[in-house]
């Protein structure tokens, strides 16, 4: 079912459509200056649509095509869209528009965030991942390469709410499976913090979601949606309870940062519920009945719940901060408790962190 709530998201409001073809009413007055920044996989299709239609409208439209990959999630891009941007003189009254996945949108809105001390930034998200999560929310950001040659993710950006989200799943007809089903690990995320309902609509809609079935994922982009604009609503700028957000992301930026793995952003997530899950257990918040469930709804919409070919532990708990003279250094897990909820937790001992990583397959010799 078709729907749309708007949401305090800080700086401003936020309004989400979420309609089959919404990507075609993009609410952009005739007159303005308008930059499309279409991730290359979409550019031919859901990225022309949405230029046209803007055109048609009497906006003065330029496109710009990116690479959504975190190698290319850059400063270096964030300057070539804002140089797009200048060539075709996006004033202050102009609007960014992103067509694409989380990369796309994160890298958009960091340009939108610094193009002339900020102009108006709206997404078209075009993966089931930005859809329930990324395109939502204002965070925005590109990765930095650390001293050690190894990629720190998200590390540069800025706090920049979209106006408007246009979620419209028609665009999820060319998404590989692989990518719909990482779009379900921030989605199960949103269940386990806030609701339970959420988590059994998963499990009985699954083969409708991942092919991609128009009602299902309505449904899906709207409930999911509405928990992360209740907790953005609550603590835009993430002072406090925005954190929780982060479940699963200690471990899945770990993940991620680790040249030798290849996991993708949703996959990383899935493995970092299933550790944070174990967590919960060794530290006395949850059930090994609840870490059963968790395993069994990520292995169950396809997404990986063991790493055969981590690295190392030790290797992990030094790229999650842990070295061998301080136990933990600042760092900060959220931590489930069931049925829905989670905390922050800065005091975890090692040995719990190491049971979560032994959870998902990490061999510590
Ligand atoms: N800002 C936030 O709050 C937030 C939240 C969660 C994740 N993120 C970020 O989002 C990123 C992950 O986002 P993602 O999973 O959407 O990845 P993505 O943007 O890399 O897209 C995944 C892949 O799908 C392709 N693609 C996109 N739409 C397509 C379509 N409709 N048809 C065919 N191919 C398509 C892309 O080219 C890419 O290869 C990560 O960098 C993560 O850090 C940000």
């Amino acid at each position: 079912m078709p729907g749309e709530f708007t949401f305090d998201s800080g700086r401003r409001s936020t309004r989400v459509v979420v309609a089959p073809g919404s990507r075609l009413e993009v609410p952009i007055s005739k007159d303005r200056r308008v930059l499309v920044v279409v991730d290359q996989s979409v550019a031919n299709t859901f990225g022309k649509d949405v230029a046209e239609h803007l055109q048609a409208r009497g906006a003065a439209v330029a496109t710009f095509i990116i690479e959504a990959s975190e190698s290319a999630k850059s400063l270096e891009t964030v300057g070539h869209i804002i140089d797009a941007a200048l060539a075709h003189r996006v004033d202050r009254g102009g609007v960014f528009v992103s067509v694409g996945g989380g990369i796309t949108g994160d890298l958009v809105g960091c340009a939108a965030a610094l193009h002339l001390r900020g102009v108006e930034v709206m997404h078209v998200p075009t993966t089931l991942l930005a859809m329930v999560d990324a395109a939502l929310g204002g965070k925005t950001g590109a990765n930095r390469q650390l001293p050690d040659g190894s990629l720190g993710k998200n590390l540069l950006g800025a706090f920049w709410p979209p106006s408007c989200v246009l979620v419209d799943v028609e665009t999820l007809e060319s998404l590989p499976d692989r990518e719909r089903r990482c779009g379900l690990a921030e989605a199960l995320k949103h269940g386990l913090l806030r609701d339970p309902d959420l988590l059994k609509f998963i499990r009985d809609h699954r083969d409708a979601l991942l092919s991609a079935e128009v009602d299902a994922c309505d449904s899906l982009a709207l409930r999911a949606g509405q928990i992360k604009a209740l907790v953005v609503a609550e603590d835009a700028e993430e002072h406090g309870v925005r954190a929780i957000l982060n479940l699963g992301h200690t471990f899945a930026h770990a993940i991620e940062g680790e040249p030798g793995l290849s996991y993708q952003h949703g996959e990383a997530v899935g493995l970092g519920l299933v550790a944070a899950a174990r967590l919960a257990v060794v530290l006395g918040e949850a059930s090994e009945s609840f870490l059963d469930e968790v395993r069994c709804d990520v292995g169950a919409v396809g997404l990986p719940v063991t790493m055969p070919e981590a690295p190392d532990g030790a290797a992990l708990l030094e790229r999650m901060g842990f070295d061998k003279k301080t136990t933990v250094s600042g760092l900060r897990f959220v931590v489930p408790t069931p049925p829905c909820g989670a905390v922050v937790r800065s005091d975890v001992p090692e040995d719990a962190v190491v049971a979560a990583w032994t959870e998902v397959g990490v061999v510590f010799s």
